[in-house]
């Protein structure tokens, strides 16, 4: 029987890998392998893959599961280790996948929470202790940004270095486990990056691994959207590929490279919906992060964000919003300020860093000449740090994984459009564009 299966799930895998696009024109290095840990046995009602996200203003979302379909789906916290003053109760999900049944998975949301403060907590009445740190309600804030994660052994010295800086949430543009249907692979997935994602929050958004749709069998982000919780309810979408949330004086805004983007679509009208409400007196800052990058000089994946960029990139600069991150192509890039293709002062700085460690490996062959607007771009594996000091400044710096070690690669001063005066010329175009019905 366990042959029997594992021959159909191969079978499924290839003939979905074979009707993915796959570029045969570039040679990726030296990909590591995918980590493989024994699972410790557990008692059943122990929380396993424990991963935390923002939920709305001053609270957070608790993710974790359990072997046990009986266990509670409550959460015990408090700022003082084993002193728990406070408790909240949540949901359950589970799902099926061929073969392959989930753990039961629990959702909780605590709070209302202090800033920037450390929080002890357990998970269904028992188990370990875990602590998490709120991000701060002011400036300074600093994000980790690393997409294309996987589970291999450059992931795992992607998530060394993160874990030695000082960071207050994780950003995550797409591509989590690079499970493909082997649904195991996303257990494996959740238990290799809980030291992190139960300390603080992981916001994410999906990528083409996360969609592991079986024609007739499956939905296509079953498992990602079961898993991976993120706040759309708190801010007023009808779907877990896309979302808002604001941070100190950020607005943060998750979209979906893989769900409709046309201006018919619920994505195109909740984006300039949520873009309207921006108030940039109290989040001077706009970050929007997507899967698939618009602005990309490598080889890899040219082109594929053209449609979304057609649709979005009118309200993206209308609104005036500082800095794309996007994932997809396994390289790190960074623009100038663009619009429309090509250099604008009061344009977007769009950075790719698809170079999180996954199996594939990197993308190394780049269009030349570098076009104008491209200011910095390798193929290595690596992360990004970027610390918002205020309202008008911000340090932007990619380390790159050289021999195990994070090296700075990349840095620079990055100025918000509100620091270079670009708003308040773009007020009359936002207002027309933004506002109109
Ligand atoms: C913002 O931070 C930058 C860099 O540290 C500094 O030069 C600038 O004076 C700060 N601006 C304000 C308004 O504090």
């Amino acid at each position: 029987m366990e042959t029997k299966r594992m021959i159909f799930v191969i079978l499924i895998s290839v003939l979905l890998s074979l009707s993915l696009p796959v570029r045969t024109d570039y040679v990726r290095p030296q990909p590591r392998k995918t980590l493989h840990f024994p699972r410790e046995p557990k008692h059943p009602s122990l929380p396993h893959q424990v991963h935390i996200s923002l939920a709305g203003e001053n609270h957070m979302r608790i993710s974790w599961i359990t072997d046990d379909n009986s266990a509670p789906s409550i959460v015990e916290y408090g700022t003082l280790p084993g002193q728990y003053t406070f408790s909240s109760s949540g949901e359950a999900t589970s799902y099926n996948y061929l073969f392959y049944s989930s753990g039961k998975i629990h959702h909780t949301v605590i709070g209302p929470l202090e800033h920037d403060t450390v929080y002890f907590y357990r998970c269904g009445g028992q188990g370990p202790e875990f602590q998490l740190k709120t991000p701060p309600g002011q400036f300074p804030v600093t994000f980790a940004v690393a997409g294309d994660l996987g589970q291999t052994g450059w992931t795992k010295s992607t998530l060394d270095h993160i874990d030695q800086c000082k960071y207050d949430v994780h950003l995550l543009p797409g591509d989590l486990s690079y499970a493909d249907c082997m649904q195991h692979l996303w257990d494996n997935f959740g238990e290799l990056v809980q030291p992190l994602a139960s300390a603080r929050p992981w916001m994410v958004t999906q990528g083409n691994h996360e969609k592991e749709k079986i024609p007739f069998f499956t939905d296509a982000f079953e498992s990602y959207n079961a898993r991976w919780k993120m706040p759309f309810e708190e801010s007023e979408s009808t779907s877990n590929l896309y979302y808002s949330f604001e941070v100190a004086g950020v607005h943060v805004i998750m979209l979906g490279s893989y769900t409709d983007y046309d201006e018919l679509s619920d994505q195109y009208s909740w984006l300039k919906a949520d873009l309207s409400k921006v108030d940039r007196k109290k989040t001077p800052w706009l970050v929007v992060l997507f899967h698939v990058p618009w602005y990309n000089s490598n080889h890899a994946h040219q082109g594929e964000g053209d449609g979304m960029m057609t649709a979005m990139e009118p309200l993206l600069y209308a609104a005036g919003v500082d800095l794309v991150f996007a994932g997809h192509v396994h390289a790190y890039e960074r623009s100038k300020r663009v619009n429309k293709g090509k250099s604008d002062p009061c344009g977007t700085v769009h950075i790719t860093i698809g170079d999180g460690g996954n199996r594939e490996g990197l993308a190394q062959k780049y269009i030349h000449p570098t076009p104008e607007w491209s200011m910095f771009r390798e193929a290595s594996f690596g992360h990004g740090e970027l610390k918002i000091v205020n309202s008008t400044h911000a340090f932007w710096s990619w380390h790159r994984n050289d021999d195990d070690e994070p090296v700075r690669s990349d840095q620079v001063w990055i100025i918000s459009l509100i620091g270079s005066g670009c708003l308040a010329e773009k007020a009359y175009e936002s207002s027309k564009i933004l506002v109109s019905p």
